[in-house]
């Protein structure tokens, strides 16, 4: 299931991510605060259960998150999403998940997969800012579920209708959250309008 999280900043600060003179400086903070928005609707309806606490005055039932959390960055890209989410929810554990694109630009290569021993429980939230042909995260989520987690949501920050439908159809359980949904996907697979190659612009590479 998709869903795009409309906000007046996500838009301005989406446009500035996809003007192609943004600094990486810049693009990076804004991908920062998008992944932040985004990350408050997706987790919106994350299960909380009871707490008996004492504040200063009496004892009051609070609420805290039920469990545990695997925050899965897809490498590289996806560790510009990281430190923001683990701001929201710091009792997080962070795995890596490391896929490139071959040079066909359409095959999908592992490099690295190193996720949290933990309750298998654990909400999976798996991140990487463009979701393009939907290869890469269809990968990622092969794999988390092949580590035995079950309850998983991906956000990105841009999403082609290209890897929508790719999500939608092989793991139709997965929630898919995304800041804006593009016209679809050029030759070599970059999303149109888009903003480019998310990893070299968050990094500085190129
Ligand atoms: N990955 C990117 O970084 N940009 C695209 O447009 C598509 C995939």
């Amino acid at each position: 299931m998709l869903t795009v999280v409309e906000h007046p900043c996500i838009s301005a600060k989406l446009t500035i991510m996809r003007d192609k003179n943004t600094p990486h400086r810049e693009f990076r903070n804004c991908a920062e605060e998008i992944t932040k928005f985004i990350a408050y609707e997706a987790l919106k309806n994350i299960e909380l259960e009871n707490v008996e606490i004492e504040t200063p005055l009496e004892p009051m039932i609070g609420k805290k998150v039920k469990n545990e959390m695997i925050l899965i960055p897809i490498l590289r890209a996806g560790l510009g999403m990281t430190d923001t989410i683990l701001d929201l929810i710091p009792t997080a554990r962070t795995g890596f998940v490391g896929l490139y694109r071959a040079d066909d630009h359409e095959t999908i290569v592992e490099y690295f997969c190193k996720l949290p021993e933990c309750n298998k429980d654990a909400l999976a939230i798996i991140v990487d800012p463009m979701l393009a042909t939907g290869n890469s995260l269809v990968a990622a989520i092969d794999l988390v579920k092949k580590h035995g987690f079950s309850k998983i949501i991906a956000i990105t920050i841009l999403s082609a209708p290209e890897g929508v439908n790719e999500i939608t159809t092989k793991h139709p359980d997965v929630k898919l959250y995304t800041g804006a949904l593009d016209r679809g996907l050029n030759e070599n697979n970059y999303i149109l309008p888009g903003l480019g190659d998310a990893g070299d612009r968050i990094f500085g590479t190129k």
